[in-house]
């Protein structure tokens, strides 16, 4: 369906601001019915050298009350009000502009701009509201200072809030009080943020390494204080990795949050007042599973790092959104994966990515990292965006290495701060600092699609391995066919019998190693490999390590060749990918109605092997025995036969449990009886193979097992037991099924969020 209202933005039509704002300032006059916002803005002609004189300024849902230049009102002859802002004609190069405007928050349902959340009233700019708080040139490529007063009711609204410093506060007549704001950075306005109302407030502080001490504040509910501490620990942690790795440091003197219940999405990064949804800052260990507070983790670290990698350097652009939310998801990942086994970390993303990811990038909505044309910002904060963002950046570092890649990010950093920047000048940085040209890596910013590799391999008599890597590049929509990108391939051997083994890449200077780097830019390429230990007879190549890229690898592996890989190779990781690749034929050949014969015994022989043998921890063990993920099998599948995959993966899952009941058993039993409940990364692994484990006892349907289950839910202390349980249970229609059902609902319908997890156990079943 064409639709001609809709207007398309172009990345090639991208021109620098003519007109510049230097410094605003604001005043708010809050209520919820009606808010006066008054705005003052220092503006200069950036482009001197264009003739254009006249000033856009963007504005949606505003009424006008006034506009005045320099001092002066303006007549209406003078300016246009469109639909979407207003055009101000024949402005001098330098002036101020004082506009006078009033708004609804209360009528305001669009969670952008100013709008009322509970009894309080907030502000969501990114990527376009700030339009919708007053009319201004809404592109982030215009940063100014911002300083900002607040007035309102003091009864209704007793905390004021906006970013930066609070630098004067007072009383007024009226019942009413006021606070000024001022922030030092200039900024984006879509990093803007106001909130004001009534809240309970948990403090904190973080000692910088420059010996600074930042006032944390948390900002939530009544009565909810003591919910948010798990955030305030994982803010200090990540403010403290930061520091750690990348010598970063915090550039202000406090940093706030607040919870709200109404906000669309996780969270926002508004400079120094980050605004969260109430469920990523809230959690209790009757409330939240172990799921939720590892969201909190992620979601408050990944506000925080924005501080640099989005707020001190922000982007030219929307089509560079990725310049930040693709590098700071990868700081998230690297900062969760010195928390707890690389190798488990790695494998929660890669599910993530090939589940979400590459769905979106092999169907329909596929679009390029760094999209052409937009006709709304808002449907492009994708999986795409994202996670293939992040994933560029990680390849980036695995090409630079970690030292160097930290100097491109130090580089990058001080080039740019306090300015806008593109995906280009990220590049550009990394290969100033590290000498090291990074070929076609840009492509991957603009080529949509998950690349596909096909490898062949031949092992010969003198004990040459030769390997042939071929990129399958796609037709694209215009019918020429995609370049052959940069792609760095990790990969290592081992022997069926002596496990790892060094090799040699022929004709290189390289030594002999037990893993290579495998920097592949063309479409075909042929490498050899030598120097095998004398002994080795049949060297079995490890693909994609550590997921190096994001890509598809096309192989032929034999079944023992799995096993082998499970039970040789040293690499958490690539263990796992194994034993996925293992479980996934085995499905897909059941959903299609044929034997599995050949793949059985393989499958409980690695099984066991992963059971009898302590690799890497609990998480990993959970991980490596869980069915894989739904999305992930579907993508192999020609036809999706819902009903025949839900019965296979029950029958794996059965098989499973038959064939291994006693290790389960005790399994379970053994880790169940270590009650005492925390929260760290040791014990949530515990409790995740726990449940693993009751997931599959329970596949057998019968009323022993479900009476584990229920079990499990009247007696644990936690909600992750209590919950894996429930949904134990409520896969069933049995009499257990509704008593725990109904107790749960008795219990948690006091609290919006475990009334949301009753919700989706009832939807669920
Ligand atoms: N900048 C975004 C929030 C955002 C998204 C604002 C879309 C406006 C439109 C923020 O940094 C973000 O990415 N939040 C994520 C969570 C994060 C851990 C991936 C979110 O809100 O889901
Ligand atoms: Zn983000």
């Amino acid at each position: 369906m064409k639709n001609k209202n809709i207007t398309k933005t172009y990345l090639k039509d991208y021109l620098p601001p003519i007109f510049c704002v230097e410094s605003v300032e604001l005043t708010l006059e809050l209520d919820s019915k009606q808010t006066i916002v008054t705005s003052e803005l220092t503006i200069y002609k950036n482009k001197k050298n264009i003739k254009k004189n006249s000033l856009w300024l963007d504005g949606i849902g505003l009424e006008l009350i006034s506009l005045k230049l320099n001092g002066l009102c303006l007549s209406k002859k003078q300016y246009i009000i469109k639909k979407n802002g207003i055009e101000i004609r024949n402005v001098p190069d330098n002036f101020i502009l004082t506009i006078q405007n009033s708004l609804s928050p209360e009528n305001n349902k669009a969670f952008q701009g100013i709008y009322i959340s509970g009894k309080n009233i907030c502000t969501q700019c990114e990527a376009e509201g700030f339009r919708r708080i007053t009319y201004y040139p809404d592109r982030p490529d215009i940063l100014s200072n911002y300083k900002v007063k607040l007035i309102a009711n003091k009864k209704n609204y007793p905390i004021l809030l906006s970013n930066g410093n609070c630098v004067e506060k007072g009383i007024l007549e009226n019942e009413k009080h006021f606070a000024v704001w001022h922030d030092p950075f200039p900024k984006p306005c879509y990093l803007f943020a106001v909130v004001a109302g009534t809240f309970d407030i948990l403090s904190g502080t973080f000692r910088s390494k420059s010996n600074k001490l930042v006032a944390l504040k948390l900002f939530v509910s009544k009565d909810k204080k003591k919910h948010a501490q798990y955030a305030l620990k994982c803010l200090q942690n990540a403010m403290k990795w930061d520091e750690d790795y990348y010598n970063l440091e915090y550039d202000l003197d406090e940093f706030n949050i607040v919870a709200i219940s109404d906000f669309n999405m996780g969270a926002m990064e508004n400079k120094s007042l980050n605004i969260f949804n109430e469920k990523y800052v809230l959690a209790d260990p009757l409330i939240s599973t172990d799921e939720d507070y590892e969201s909190i983790e992620s979601i408050v670290a990944h506000e925080y790092f924005h501080n640099w990698t989005g707020n001190r350097v922000t982007c030219r652009d929307w089509f560079q959104l990725s310049l930040k939310e693709g590098l700071t998801v990868y700081r998230e990942q690297q900062f969760l994966a010195s928390t707890k086994s690389k190798s488990v970390q790695r494998i929660k993303e890669v599910i993530f990515l090939r589940s979400m990811q590459f769905i979106e990038d092999n169907g329909p909505l596929a679009h390029s990292v760094r999209p052409q044309s937009y006709s709304e910002i808002n449907n492009f904060y994708t999986y795409t965006v994202y996670e293939k963002g992040s994933e560029i950046i990680r390849m980036i570092n695995t090409l630079l290495g970690d030292k160097l890649f930290r100097k491109g990010i130090k580089l990058y950093l001080k080039k740019f701060d306090g300015k806008a920047a593109t995906c280009e000048n990220l590049v550009q940085a990394m290969e100033e600092a590290s000498k090291i040209k990074l070929k076609n890596i840009m492509l991957w910013y603009d080529q949509p699609g998950t690349p596909k590799i096909r490898l062949d391999a031949k092992f010969d008599k003198n004990k040459i391995y030769s390997l042939k890597l071929k990129q399958l590049t796609k037709e694209s929509s215009k019918n020429t066919p995609q370049k052959p990108m940069n792609i760095p391939l990790r990969i290592s051997f081992i022997d069926p019998v002596l496990g790892s083994v060094k090799s040699k890449i022929k004709h290189s200077k390289s030594k002999s190693e037990k893993t290579h780097l495998l920097n592949l830019t063309e479409r075909e390429t042929q490498i050899q490999f030598t120097g095998f230990p004398k002994n080795c007879s049949k060297p079995l190549i490890v693909l994609n390590k550590g997921f190096s890229s994001p890509v598809q690898t096309i192989f032929k592996y034999s079944l023992e060749d799995l096993n082998n890989i499970v039970k040789l190779e040293p690499d958490g990781f690539s263990k796992w990918n194994a034993i996925q690749e293992l479980t996934l034929r085995i499905l897909e050949k059941r959903i299609s109605g044929k034997n599995c014969n050949d793949e059985l015994p393989i499958y409980l022989e690695s099984m066991n092997y992963i059971l009898d043998n302590q690799i890497e921890d609990e998480s990993w063990v959970a991980e490596a025995i869980k069915n894989p993920n739904l999305a992930i099998l579907e993508q192999r599948l020609k036809n999706i036969d819902p009903i025949a995959i839900y019965h296979s993966r029950n029958w794996l899952d059965n098989f499973l449990y038959i064939n291994l009941e006693t290790k389960l058993i005790r399994l379970y039993r053994s880790i169940n009886k270590q009650d005492k409940y925390m929260i760290n990364y040791k014990s949530i692994g515990k409790r995740k193979l726990k449940n693993t484990v009751l997931n599959l006892i329970s596949s057998n349907g019968d009323e022993s097992s479900l009476e584990i289950a229920y079990k499990q839910y009247e007696t644990s202390n936690n909600m992750t037991d209590k919950w894996e349980a429930l949904k134990v249970l409520n896969k069933t229609k049995s009499e257990l099924r509704e008593k725990a059902l109904k107790d749960f609902y008795k219990k948690c319908n006091k609290n919006e969020l475990t009334i949301d997890k009753w919700l989706s156990l009832e939807a669920t079943h």
